[in-house]
Formats: structure tokens, sequence, C-alpha cells
């Protein structure tokens, strides 16, 4: 990283960024499902869903929401739903960055815990979590397929 990092809302003009890293991550291009979802997180809340801009591009992304009355849960409850750092700016804690920046908007809205589900079989973002505090929680996921 040559310039400065920012970390901020993420903006309705961030569609191909997002969109270009999440195909840098995943092999695959999809704007309208991100065009979709950058359309859900702004209008549920616009200020929850963040992104780090670097050199110019956007290089980060995590979004989320507080809910509650689900699964259960009363209590309101911040959930972090889907993020990504750009494979060539990884280990330089914008992953770490983005979450603190998360979390502080998920305590202003009145959530005391932060939740999120990782896959049993993704270990480099359990290998994250974990590294943020997060420890294994009481709820079991089920599934079944349809
Ligand atoms: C997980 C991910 C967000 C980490 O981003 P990052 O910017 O490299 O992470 P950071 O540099 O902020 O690391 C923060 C902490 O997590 C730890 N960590 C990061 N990646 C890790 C890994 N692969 N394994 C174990 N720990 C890891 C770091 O060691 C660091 O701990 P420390 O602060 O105690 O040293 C990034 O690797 C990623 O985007 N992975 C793919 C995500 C994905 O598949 N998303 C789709 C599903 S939502």
């Amino acid at each position: 990283m040559s310039g400065e990092l920012k970390i901020r809302a993420l903006e309705d003009t961030d569609l191909n960024g997002v969109t270009q890293l999440d195909e840098k991550i995943g092999g695959e291009y999809r704007p309208d499902v991100w065009e979709h979802r950058i359309t859900y997180y702004q209008r549920r809340d616009p200020e929850a869903p963040v992104v780090a801009e670097a050199d110019g591009k956007v290089v980060g992304f995590m979004f989320g929401e507080v809910r509650s009355g689900e699964f259960g849960l009363e209590e309101p409850t911040g959930w972090i739903e889907v993020m990504g750092v750009d494979p060539d700016y990884r280990g330089q804690a914008i992953g770490r960055k983005l979450a603190e920046h998360i979390l502080e908007h998920f305590r202003r809205r009145g959530a005391a815990t932060v939740r999120t589900l990782v896959d049993e079989g993704a270990e480099e973002i359990a290998g994250f979590f974990t590294a943020l505090g997060f420890e294994p929680a009481g709820l079991r996921p089920f599934a079944r397929r349809l």
C-alpha cells in the first residue's frame, strides 16, 4: 500500500469497486448480486456497511446490520454478514480496521453482542475472527437440502 488507507461508509458509487474486488477474491463477476446487496444494506442502515479505500480503489469491505427478534435472540445483535479484503492488501490490519468501525457502529445502535457465522472448513476466516476476540457461540446451525 503506497497511499493512505481510508475506512468510510459504503457509497452507491462503490458498486464497481466492490464487484471487482469480489471477482478478484472469488473468481466470479457478479454485478447484479452486489447491486442488490448494496441497495439492501444502504436501505437498512446506511452507516453500517463500510469499505476500505487505498491507492484509489476499494481494497476491502464489511457489510452487516443490527437485528433483533430472530433465532430466539431478543437483544439487539450486530451481525457481520459479508466481507472481503483484497489478497494483495491482506495482513495489514485492514480487516481489523473494518471490524473496529462496524463494531463501533453496532455499539452506538445499542447492540451488546456481535455475531457471525463461519463455515467449518473456512479456517482463515475462523482465524481472523478469533484474532478479533470472537469465540464459538452457543448457537447450532441446522440445514437440510431442498
Ligand atoms: C479474513 C480476511 C478478511 C482478513 O483480512 P486482513 O486484512 O488480511 O486481516 P488483518 O490483517 O486485519 O488481520 C487481523 C487479525 O486476523 C488474523 N488473521 C488474518 N487472516 C488470518 C488467517 N488467514 N488465518 C489466521 N488468522 C488470520 C491476523 O493474524 C490478525 O491478527 P493479529 O492482529 O492478532 O495479528 C481476508 O483474508 C479475506 O478477505 N478473506 C476472504 C474472505 C471471504 O472469503 N469472504 C467471503 C465470505 S463472507
